[in-house]
């Protein structure tokens, strides 16, 4: 068996499929990626229980795949260890709350009924409705990191705080406990700790109700456990996605002045190239795997039943076919139909806070600190997976000014 963690674990075993590759950066996918998608629509995947499934690397069938409700998102299976996550280890009823209201497991009229109570919370004009709030989080993060001795980590500084407070202000943490809310979702806590916070938020808010998400919840209509597994889903979802896109697209303007002149040069194309760093930087080297429910057959690729399918946006964002020269980062292109934020059903529910929260901290960066300078990213070396689910963290962006 070769090593997963080994540069070489692309090479594909005769017997077990492929391994993901782990010799891609954020910026640079692995070459694996580029192979395949010469080499055919679908790649046999091991995961890590041992069967194989398939991968997904073009853009069209990638679409297609995650917006047919033929496939489920159960069983949880993963490519990456362990093969039978252990569950975290809370109370049986905690267990089970968290469960009930945890959308990527759910499916069907089941997923859609629950996914409905935070529709209107997360909408275009709900997003920029909180824009004045995200640019004051930024400004201040940026003064803190220019109050700080030179160099210093902006992922530290400016990525992983404005998500972390932008998250708990739209969510309806109350200020005082947004450091708790810190520590157990950026700097991690127990499992039981973190639901048990959870908890107390979702309790707050039954007394003290406010214009938040959670308020608006505990009036949802939903079961008890039901909300406290949806708000400890959107206490967890994005978060660290929003620190990792705002540091990784920093280190890409960084390393290519070209772009980053465009950007100083115009700072109204802010909200215009966004899409560009979404699909430039995508975090997600593939999704959650999907199942086949039935012998089914997409665009003449054939899946069967109880297949699993793991669809690579990192992949897909790179595809020519959607994207010509996919390897350039250019702030000129339309980057709109990426893959980045998943798509379909599924498809991110915070995506357009997330567009509001990136726009406004590199607009911040950028226009506020002219002479920025990269020191050292960890994006720039391959980064270990931070996940099963193959994603990748906010690596530290040592930065000089
Ligand atoms: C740059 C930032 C973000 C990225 C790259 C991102 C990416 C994604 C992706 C790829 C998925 C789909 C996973 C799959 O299909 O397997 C997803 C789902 C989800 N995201 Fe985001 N996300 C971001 C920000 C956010 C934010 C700010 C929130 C707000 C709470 C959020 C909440 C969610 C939720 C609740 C789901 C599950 C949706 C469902 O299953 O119906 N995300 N995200």
């Amino acid at each position: 068996m070769t090593d997963p963690s080994s540069p070489a674990d692309h090479i594909r075993c005769p017997v077990t499929g492929y391994t993901l590759p782990s010799d891609g950066t954020p910026l640079q996918p692995s070459p694996f990626f580029a192979e395949r998608r010469q080499d055919g629509r679908v790649h046999p995947l091991r995961y890590a229980d041992g069967h194989v499934g398939k991968l997904v690397t073009d853009h069209a069938l990638a679409r297609a795949v995650l917006s047919d409700q033929r496939f489920s998102q159960l069983p949880r299976r993963f490519p990456l260890g362990p093969a039978d996550p252990a569950p975290p280890s809370v109370t049986a009823d905690d267990l089970r709350a968290l469960a009930s209201g945890d959308l990527l497991i759910l499916d069907g009229a089941k997923h859609d009924r629950i996914r409905k109570t935070i529709r209107s919370r997360f909408t275009v004009k709900a997003a920029r409705g909180h824009r004045e709030t995200i640019r004051a989080i930024a400004a201040e993060q940026v003064d803190i990191l220019l109050a700080q001795p030179k160099p210093a980590d902006l992922t530290e500084h400016v990525a992983e705080p404005i998500s972390a407070r932008v998250h708990a202000h739209v969510l309806g943490i109350p200020a005082e406990r947004v450091q708790d809310y810190i520590q157990h979702y950026v700097h991690g806590s127990s499992a039981q700790a973190t639901v048990d916070f959870v908890r107390e938020i979702v309790g707050y808010r039954r007394t003290e109700p406010g214009d938040n998400v959670i308020s608006d919840l505990v009036d949802s209509g939903l079961t008890d456990d039901e909300v406290v597994g949806l708000a400890a889903v959107l206490m967890s979802s994005g978060r660290d996605s929003v620190a990792y896109t705002i540091a990784t697209t920093t280190v890409a303007l960084l390393t290519h002045p070209e772009q980053r002149q465009r950007l100083t040069d115009n700072p109204s194309v802010a909200p215009a190239v966004i899409e560009e760093f979404m699909r430039y930087s995508t975090m997600f080297v593939a999704l959650f795997p999907r199942t086949a429910t039935e012998d089914l057959e997409i665009d003449g690729v054939r899946f069967q039943a109880g297949d699993s399918v793991s669809v690579s946006p990192v992949s897909a964002n790179r595809d020519a076919e959607r994207f010509p020269e996919p390897e350039r980062f250019d702030l000129g292109r339309d980057a709109f139909g990426h893959l980045a934020f998943g798509f379909g059903p599924h498809g991110c529910a915070g995506q357009q806070l997330a567009r509001v929260e990136i726009t406004e901290a590199i607009g911040a960066l950028f226009s506020r600190v002219p002479s920025l300078a990269l020191v050292d990213a960890e994006q720039l070396r391959p980064l270990p997976f931070a996940h099963v689910v193959p994603t990748y963290r906010a690596g530290a962006v040592v930065v000089d000014w």
